[in-house]
């Protein structure tokens, strides 16, 4: 059966973007693949700058968030990367068989080191540790949201290429597992839904506070008034209907919608009470966690047990077939 891993940054709280794209599909795969890994990826989180306090923080809420979500310790392993340090070792070993052009070339690396004076070389070499993480479960899918599919390429070069020098066919390819909500775009209609561009809903926002940011989200940019018949297909608003809203309700909203005369504020009221009746139960399970954090500690050290087992038998056998085992 395949085995599944994935991975998530701790840079801020789990936002809907991470939840649609990702993570709500973790948690549908732990039921489908026994022995799932999920991990909290602090190691890539340290490749900007950062305040150790802060991220400190961010490692813990991660943790719990996912938890809450739904990942069910039970089923899937969820750790720490850091504390298991055979994701390191893998990607050093993985540094030597990357070509330097490789990784200039991936857009996000070109992206955050455009804006930056002094780029440390573990920003060069994170999508090398990303493809450490995954391979070193010899995991072959890998649910992600549609922006971490370049990442996942390299990941497969660098399966292909290890395989073919050590002429074993030991590391899967990995592929990506999307969902129809790929990518989730930012309230703004402008950009990706994402932490740094501040145009994000996180899945601990109380009911107000989620009203207060879809109220003035951006809709179909041609219907001014409200007898101007709208484009579901290109509002921003329905998108989120497609991730919250029942089949049903999907059909009745994009009906009034195109057929003019419903305003945008009634449609956001209905995808407001779809968004309420998923994340209520998500906020109350952090709430729980929050009052209990031994659940989140014993879930990342059962995690991490797992995973370091994994991880061991993994990198004997990739010593041993690069020559770095025995001495001769
Ligand atoms: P990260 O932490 O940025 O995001 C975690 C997951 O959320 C998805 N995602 C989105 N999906 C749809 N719409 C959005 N607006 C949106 N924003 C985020 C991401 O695609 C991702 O699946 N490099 C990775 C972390 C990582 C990883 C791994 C992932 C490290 N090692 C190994 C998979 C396997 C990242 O920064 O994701």
């Amino acid at each position: 059966m395949a085995r599944i891993f994935s991975g998530i940054q701790p840079s801020g709280e789990l936002h809907i973007g991470n939840y649609l794209g990702a993570v709500k599909n973790w948690v549908r795969l732990q039921d489908t693949h026994p022995g799932a890994i999920y991990c909290v990826v602090d190691y890539h989180a340290i490749t900007g700058t950062y305040d150790t306090a802060v991220l400190r923080a961010r490692r813990w809420g991660m943790a719990k968030s996912l938890l809450a979500a739904g990942v069910d310790p039970s089923k899937a392993a969820l750790f720490m990367q850091s504390d298991v340090p055979a994701h390191t070792e893998l990607s050093w070993l993985f540094t030597t068989l990357t070509p330097l052009g490789d990784l200039e070339r991936q857009t996000q690396f070109k992206d955050k080191s455009s804006k930056m004076e002094s780029i440390p070389a573990g920003l060069l070499m994170y999508p090398v540790l990303q493809a450490a993480d995954i391979l070193l479960y010899r995991a072959d899918s890998v649910p992600v949201g549609e922006d971490q599919v370049q990442h996942l390429e390299l990941a497969r070069d660098t399966a292909r290429k290890w395989n073919a020098k050590f002429d074993q066919p030991y590391f899967p390819e990995p592929k990506p597992l999307l969902t129809p909500t790929r990518r989730i775009m930012g309230l703004d209609g402008q950009a990706k839904m994402s932490k740094s561009l501040g145009n994000t809903i996180a899945l601990h926002e109380t009911d107000e506070e989620i009203w207060a940011k879809i109220r003035p989200a951006v809709t179909d940019p041609q219907r001014v008034r409200k007898s101007d018949p709208g484009r579901p297909e290109v509002c921003n608003i329905f998108q989120l209907h497609k991730a919250f809203s029942s089949d049903e309700t999907q059909t009745h909203v994009a009906q009034q919608c195109s057929t003019a005369g419903w305003g945008c504020m009634d449609c956001k009221k209905v995808l407001l009470e779809g968004m309420v009746l998923e994340l209520t139960p998500i906020r109350r399970r952090s709430e729980e966690l929050d009052a209990e954090p031994a659940r989140v500690l014993d879930a990342l050290a059962d995690g991490a047990a797992t995973a370091r087992a994994i991880a061991g038998e993994t990198m004997r056998e990739v010593r041993g077939y690069m020559g770095l085992d025995v001495l001769a």
